[in-house]
């Protein structure tokens, strides 16, 4: 069984094949990206149109396949932005009936939940799913995956891409603030704000938005900008580490995953790791390359659908922008 997994939920357009057992044969990408200033939906949806053929042939030529070869179309049906949904959605469609194969759309957000169970292994873990729009702690109870903890506002990855724009930086900014945080050698004091396990990150990004106000910031290697970048980093990473200690303290389950966009930032992961070594339980971490917004993870989650017997009629494929995880029946674990 090979499934080819579409995901166009915002900035990336992945293909991905994956065979049953989960072996990836192509994960291939193009992800929109901007010098300054942050994404526009209507961009994005362009280019996903334009870059649709390129990235499945580079998949279909990576994985050494014949498109006839694809037994089931996956794609991503939500949560995201309306126009990027719908060229993934589209697309899947129209593959699916050209193939004559079955059609599934996942829950995105669901996707960077089991490629991250996938890659580490692990059978029942509280998760930290961390990626542009999104930000929760999840587990698995009573078939869904329940929010333990979640913003209140932005996800994490949107509050450092925001942050990352009021610096001067072009999208993604995530990565770009990793490494100028590297440089950072003072702690500027920043709003700390969790609420049992819930956070938000607007009051932080406000403080630090009147900080690169600050005309020292017009030099771009100041070493101010590295200071906020550190503090900004050790601020929302020990409020999402805290967060989750507590939430490995109520729930009895000794797995933490890290998984989503956010999730290739190296000090967070060090963070936790070391949350988890202190309590005597496992840690692992989605691999980089399946991290951010990928087909492949698209495509295992179609797999593992499939092999619970859930398919789609053509008519049932409607993207949904809000479709939230915990509204997912979690009938393959
Ligand atoms: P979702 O729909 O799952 O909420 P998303 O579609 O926005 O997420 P992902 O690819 O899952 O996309 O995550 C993208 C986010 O990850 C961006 O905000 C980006 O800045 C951030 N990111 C990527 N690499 C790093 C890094 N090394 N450090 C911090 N943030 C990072
Ligand atoms: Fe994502």
């Amino acid at each position: 069984m090979l499934c080819l997994g579409i995901e166009s939920t915002a900035h990336t357009l992945g293909i991905g094949i994956v065979n049953s057992n989960g072996e990836v044969l192509a994960n291939e990408k193009s992800t929109f990206t901007t010098e300054t200033g942050g994404i526009k939906p209507g961009k994005v949806t362009e280019h996903h149109i334009l870059m649709y053929d390129f990235v499945l042939k580079r998949a279909i030529e990576k994985a050494n396949i014949k498109l006839k070869d694809i037994n089931l179309v996956a794609f991503s049906q939500g949560p995201g932005l309306g126009g990027c949904l719908r060229v993934g959605a589209a697309a899947a469609r129209a593959l699916a009936t050209y193939l004559k194969v079955p059609i599934r759309g996942v829950n995105h957000c669901i996707a960077h939940v089991e490629i991250g169970k996938h890659t580490s292994g692990f059978k029942d873990p509280i998760t930290l799913y961390v990626s542009g729009a999104n930000t929760q702690i999840l587990a698995l109870a009573a078939g869904r995956y329940r929010v333990f903890g979640e913003t209140l506002d932005t996800g994490v990855g949107n509050f450092l891409d925001s942050f990352g724009r009021a610096l001067g930086l072009g999208f993604p900014q995530g990565p770009k603030i990793e490494e100028l945080a590297l440089k950072g050698k003072k702690y500027v004091e920043l709003p700390y704000t969790v609420k049992g396990m819930d956070f938000t990150f607007s009051g932080i990004l406000t403080k630090l938005e009147q900080l690169a106000k600050n005309s020292e910031l017009k030099t771009k290697n100041s070493q101010l900008i590295s200071d906020l970048c550190y503090s900004a980093q050790e601020t929302v990473f020990a409020m999402l580490t805290e967060a989750t200690e507590r939430a490995v303290a109520h729930i009895n389950k000794n797995e933490v995953l890290l998984t989503g966009g956010v999730a290739a930032n190296k000090r967070l992961a060090e963070m936790l790791q070391l949350m988890c070594k202190e309590r005597g339980i496992k840690f692992a971490v989605v691999p980089k390359d399946l991290s951010g917004d990928n087909g492949a993870m698209i495509a295992w989650a179609g797999i593992l659908e499939n092999k619970a017997g859930i398919k789609n009629k053509i008519s049932e494929t409607k993207v949904n922008q809000d479709w939230r995880t915990d509204q997912v029946e979690v009938i393959w674990s």
